[in-house]
């Protein structure tokens, strides 16, 4: 019985799928115009203008001390794109493009937009671990902010199968990392996956969500290895507290592979962490 249950329950995991709202059309649009290094600034107004708020937004975040430091105030989108450049620029986008989405989930999480913070600090610790190992930092940023999307809809039905789950993890006859496969029938890797293909997201994307909880693949190795080991820094560095935490293993075997020692590890807890701070207020400051 427990096997036609758990079929049932997949089965509405990947409909609930189709019942997510798509991305934003004006940043998909605006991160696609960025990936041009030549893009104008008067390109981006005109794809803007339809969305007052949104420069305003960009602008917001890009004035955060992470991007713009104490080098004055960025007030266009011009200052922008000179001052941070059209790549940085676009993980602003991206930030802004998931944000709803990221903001949404609560079935992991305790508190009020923990899921879109931790999303943000994995996206800031993957650009520095990037940095060191020579892998390109904004996408490592990009997918390493989109890593655990998946997590948003079984987040929709968390919550739903709640006193079951409770009951199941009580028992002792399951933890929380094998919860979604024995419960659900399906992970959040899987479902991430499934997601970032109906949005048409580069493969990079799609593979990271799928594989960063089983770093072993040779196709974008070094990519999923980098999010996979800013997945646990976060973790270990005490920003994420969902009730997935420290479930997922968390032996040095990545950070070895990616040839990082302790002494690497330590400094970029210690500077993703601060990085991190820099970059948080920007995104809950209603203020413009
Ligand atoms: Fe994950
Ligand atoms: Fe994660």
């Amino acid at each position: 019985m427990s096997n036609i249950r758990r079929s049932i329950r997949r089965k509405r995991a990947i409909k609930e799928i189709d019942n997510i709202k798509p991305m934003s059309k004006t940043y998909m649009t605006i991160a696609t115009l960025l990936d041009d290094p030549l893009i104008s600034a008067e390109k981006l107004e005109e794809e803007l203008k339809y969305d007052p708020l949104a420069t305003a937004e960009i602008l917001k975040i890009a004035n955060s001390p992470y991007y713009c430091g104490a080098s004055g105030k960025i007030k266009t989108l011009q200052m922008a794109l000179t001052r941070i450049g059209n790549k940085q620029l676009k993980d602003i986008v991206l930030i802004k493009m998931s944000e709803s989405h990221l903001k949404e989930e609560k079935g992991y999480s305790e508190r009020e937009n923990e899921f879109y913070e931790e999303s943000i600090a994995s996206a800031v610790f993957a650009k520095l671990i990037a940095q060191k190992v020579g892998e390109d930092q904004n996408l490592a940023f990009e997918c390493a902010l989109l890593h655990d999307i998946g997590k948003i809809v079984l987040g929709r039905l968390l919550a739903d199968g709640k006193e079951d789950i409770e009951k199941l993890l009580a028992s002792g006859k399951t933890s929380f990392d094998k919860l979604e496969s024995e419960y659900f029938g399906i992970t959040h890797q899987e479902l991430g996956k499934m997601l970032l293909k109906k949005w048409n997201f580069p493969e990079e994307f799609i593979k990271t969500a799928e594989l960063h909880h089983n770093p072993e693949t040779k196709e974008y190795d070094k990519l999923i290895l980098v999010v996979s080991l800013a997945d646990l820094l976060v973790k270990l560095s005490g920003l994420s507290t969902s009730a997935d935490g420290l479930y997922y293993n968390a032996d040095n075997s990545v950070a070895k592979r990616l040839g990082l020692s302790d002494e690497d590890i330590i400094q970029i807890i210690e500077q993703g962490t601060a990085d991190f701070l820099d970059l948080k207020e920007s995104l809950h400051n209603k203020s413009i």
